[in-house]
């Protein structure tokens, strides 16, 4: 036996209805259901499809967890959830089932920052998190860079996008290719064929006169913009489209201008430990620029593996379970679904 608390964690903000179990940093089970092929003929997500998935999913998936992790719900110390942000009626299925779990089991219940779970989750593989660190989140609805002094409640933003997020940018290039969605595994796939100096697409928010206002802040809808509009006149001309090559120009692109952001505020945070999370730090070539260039300067780099990257109900629990070690106090039985939770707000309610 251990004393450590054995931690549920449920995540519905965006497609995936996610319910992770962790035992302290250990992880037990990470059970997702995914509802991304209902919205793949849309080419986004879709909220209302969203939500009705989750409902139907939210006890099978809350089954398979407690099956493979060998528990069950009786022995749970602490339900976790997204409280937020995200798609509000996605979240709201999530929120309510977790407030019936700790409800009915008189577990305590606590609402968590999706985006800090994002950081959390990387406990689960690398251990605990260095103090402070610099995160990079990057992912369908997010492109952050966070200084991380506690994931548990001292979280200070140093930028975000002004537009969009760099996961939207990898599905939107991808849609104006003729890939599926979501086109962030597709442009990975297609790029390692590609020549990522075959287009030099710009670099949003990179020029002397952006860097003084918005230095850690991104920019992907020119880029998109910029490639809609090489590739409508390649088309014009009648000369097919080398989409391998747009894949691997897009994704240098929106890589270079990461690591660059990122480790210069790394640098100007005087911090030596980089972790990248969200969806995208599943991408192939963000990971090795990442492992090249801070290597060049110092700086360590974490990134969980790529399945604990997307949307997962592991990272709830990591970061539900953080809170419990860090002695926090519970969320209450109120607790909302918040769309709009700022990510200095890492527990909830
Ligand atoms: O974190 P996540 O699962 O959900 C949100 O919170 O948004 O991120 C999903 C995003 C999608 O935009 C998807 O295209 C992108 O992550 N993504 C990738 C890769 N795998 C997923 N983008 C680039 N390269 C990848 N390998
Ligand atoms: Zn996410």
């Amino acid at each position: 036996m251990t004393d450590e608390p054995l931690v549920l964690g449920i995540e519905t903000s965006c497609d995936e209805t996610g319910v992770g179990i962790v035992r302290g940093r250990t992880l037990l089970a990470d059970a997702v259901a995914s509802s991304v092929d209902a919205h793949a003929r849309f080419g986004g997500v879709v909220p209302e499809v969203a939500s009705r998935a989750h409902l139907e999913a939210m006890v099978p998936t809350l089954d398979r967890a407690c099956e493979t992790a060998g528990v069950a719900l009786d022995d749970v110390d602490a339900i976790a959830v997204t409280s937020g942000p995200g798609l509000a009626g996605a979240l709201l299925v999530g929120v309510a089932a977790a407030k019936s779990l700790a409800f009915a089991l008189g577990k305590p219940l606590y609402g968590v920052n999706h985006l800090a779970a994002h950081v959390a989750v990387d406990q689960l593989e690398h251990g605990p998190l260095p103090d402070p660190c610099l995160a990079l989140l990057v992912s369908g609805g997010h492109s952050s860079l966070l200084r991380v002094a506690d994931v548990t409640g001292d979280v200070v933003p140093l930028g975000a996008t002004i537009d969009d997020a760099a996961g939207e940018a990898f599905d939107k290039v991808a849609r104006l290719l003729g890939l599926p969605f979501p086109g962030g595994p597709h442009i990975d796939r297609m790029a390692r064929e590609g020549d990522q100096v075959a287009i030099d697409f710009p670099r949003g928010l990179t020029s002397r006169r952006d860097l003084e206002r918005h230095r850690f802040d991104f920019s992907f809808s020119g880029l998109k913009t910029a490639v809609a509009r090489w590739v409508e006149a390649r088309e014009r001309s009648g000369e097919p489209v080398p989409v391998a090559d747009v894949a691997a120009s897009f994704q240098e692109a929106v890589c270079d201008v990461l690591v660059r952001k990122a480790l210069d505020a790394a640098a100007a945070e005087g911090i030596d430990d980089l972790l990248i999370g969200g969806g995208v730090a599943a991408n192939s070539r963000l990971r090795a620029l990442a492992g090249e260039r801070a290597a060049a300067v110092g700086v360590r780099v974490r990134v969980p593996r790529p399945g604990l990257c997307t949307d997962n109900g592991a990272m709830v629990a990591a970061l539900g379970s953080s809170m419990v070690a860090a002695g926090r106090p519970p969320s209450s039985l109120d607790l909302p679904a918040d769309s709009s939770l700022p990510v200095t707000e890492v527990l909830a309610g």
